[in-house]
């Protein structure tokens, strides 16, 4: 069977990065993070001293540092999972934790930046067999992928999935303060001059507010299927 590209964006908490991992290991493909490596630009940006601790942004600074950047993504075969690497070191806990998610959508909107990441992005796309989730991967990074997904639930839905996965890793935190910064994440996202959040023509969309994991893993089997069948 020919492999295609899938692009699963959408809003934060959505669920999207789950149903993209989950499908690329039920069929074989490669799965990235778009949001991963905008986290570890971040968390650069935050060790370095460029974002200040009334959340302004040195966007020049981060801008020049953008060459000393360099993100991957080290491959557990074993487990079937992947960590985000900055510049050779394991980051994966760190860029999850609140601080970064507090200022990860103000790096993101940062024109030179989402330049270089989508320059990375289309790179791993090269070879096709991917599955890449993100806020403008049907818009921007792949408008020509043959798969793609638009996913969104409720701002309270999104803040209690999130609040959950949270607390398994023992970060305290409030439903509150999670809503407040799922709300201020979707207002930048969606609010940014450069490929702001926003559904491709194209892509069809899903409401998993009320679904369950099955649900949702089943639907999008069913239209990875159909849309691989037309296409070869
Ligand atoms: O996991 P969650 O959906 O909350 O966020 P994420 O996918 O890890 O992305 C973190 C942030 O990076 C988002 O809130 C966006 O500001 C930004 N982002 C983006 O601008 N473009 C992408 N393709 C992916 C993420």
């Amino acid at each position: 069977m020919k492999n295609i590209i899938i692009a699963i964006d959408g809003y934060s908490s959505s669920g999207k990065s789950s149903m993209a991992k989950w499908l690329a290991a039920r069929i074989g493909y490669r799965y990235i993070d778009s949001g991963a490596m905008y986290r570890a630009v971040t968390l650069y940006a935050m060790r370095n001293g460029m974002i200040h601790p009334d959340g302004s942004v040195d966007d020049q600074a981060i801008v020049k540092s953008l060459p000393l950047i360099k993100i991957d993504f080290k491959v557990d075969r074993q487990s079937d999972s992947q960590a985000t690497m900055l510049n050779g070191e394991i980051v994966e806990s760190e860029i999850r934790d609140m601080p970064v998610s507090n200022n990860v959508s103000a790096v993101a909107a940062i024109p030179a930046v989402r330049h270089a990441l989508v320059d990375m992005q289309q790179a791993f796309g090269n070879e096709k067999g991917i599955v890449m989730d993100g806020r403008d991967i049907g818009t921007t990074v792949f408008p020509n992928a043959e798969m793609k997904v638009f996913v969104n639930a409720s701002p309270q839905t999104r803040a209690q999935r999130r609040l959950l996965e949270l607390s398994a890793k023992g970060v305290a935190t409030t439903f509150e303060e999670v809503l407040a910064n799922v709300v201020h994440r979707d207002h930048i996202d969606t609010t940014r001059a450069e490929s702001p959040l926003r559904r491709a023509e194209d892509a069809i969309e899903l409401d998993n507010s009320n679904m369950s994991i099955e649900e949702q893993s089943d639907w999008l089997l069913k239209l990875f299927n159909k849309i691989s069948s037309c296409n070869n």
